[in-house]
């Protein structure tokens, strides 16, 4: 049974190969095995989350592409039924609508709109997005309600997060007030020294907001989007299911923790701006 409603995560963090993909997906899994309705949303032009949900991308006909730049496009057709939870997907169209939205009316709210659309339908929206800013990044940050922030555990982890924050601070201030940062995520763990470390400066920097659940290094995670699965159904078993399953169980924890806090309107975005049309 659902015990959330109506939240909308963006999996972010503008550096590359850091294990957006892999946690939207697996977290997306992980949620709908608990009873959550979820959508994943593919907003990456590269298509990972896509593919490694099951969709091959010249089958897709209807994407996120769509659902931004032509309003009259209906959302339904750009949704894909997956293995227990839904899809929103993403072809390299992507990457030309991206070039084209810096001149659209409103760009950078169109996929808000549609999203606060939906939402009602899931308990979970989680929005997968591109290892760079731009306007793709800006529509994720104008769209979510909260972010999760994978950091690898690398020596370049850390460099790079302050950037982020002030990305979305800059958001927060413009379109969207109510932002929020659920947790910070350690992935790719493994036995370094380095990985160590990068777990005490990431704590020693934002304390609580960093998730208890790491993510280690594991093969079957690496495995699982060649055959289109999750790792629910590639490696149920593996370490890797066991450290998504665990994050699905702590993301319930703190949303609903913040659920369950007073609600404070002024966290509502700031989606009076008139949605333009399309546009050709
Ligand atoms: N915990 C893990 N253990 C082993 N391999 C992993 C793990 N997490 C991610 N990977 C692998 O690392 C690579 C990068 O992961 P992923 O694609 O999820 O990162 P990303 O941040 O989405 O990348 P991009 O910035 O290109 O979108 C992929 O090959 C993925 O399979
Ligand atoms: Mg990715």
């Amino acid at each position: 049974m659902s015990a959330l409603k109506n939240t909308i995560i963006a999996v972010a963090n503008q550096k590359g190969g850091v294990g957006k993909t892999t946690t939207t997906v697996n977290l997306a899994q992980a949620l709908a095995l608990t009873g959550e309705r979820v959508l994943v949303v593919d907003l990456d032009p590269q298509g990972n989350a896509t593919q490694g949900l099951g969709v091959k991308l010249d089958t897709v006909t209807g994407s996120v592409a769509e659902l931004i730049r032509d309003r009259s496009f209906p959302t339904q057709s750009a949704i894909y039924q997956g293995q227990g939870l839904d899809l929103i997907p993403a072809t390299p169209l992507l990457a030309r609508v991206e070039r084209e939205l810096v001149g659209m009316t409103n760009g950078e709210m169109r996929l808000a709109l549609r999203l606060r659309g939906l939402e009602a339908n899931y308990s979970v929206i989680l929005i997968d997005t591109p290892p760079t800013f731009g306007p793709l990044m800006n529509s994720s940050l104008n769209s979510a309600r909260k972010l999760i922030v994978p950091v690898d555990s690398s020596f370049y982890a850390m460099m790079g997060i302050r950037e982020l924050l002030t990305e979305v601070e800059e958001i927060r201030s413009a379109t969207n007030p109510g932002l929020e940062v659920l947790g910070f995520l350690l992935t790719l763990v493994d036995q370094t020294r380095i990985a160590d470390e990068v777990c005490h400066g990431l704590i020693g920097s934002f304390g609580k907001e960093v998730f208890e659940t790491k993510i280690h290094r594991n093969v079957r995670l690496k495995e699982a989007p060649a055959f289109g699965r999750t790792i629910f159904h590639h490696a149920p078993h593996s370490q890797g299911a066991t450290d998504y399953m665990t994050l699905a169980q702590e993301v319930v924890t703190r949303l609903k923790g913040l659920l369950d806090a007073p609600h404070d309107h002024c966290c509502e975005p700031r989606l009076s701006l008139v949605e333009g049309g399309t546009h050709e």
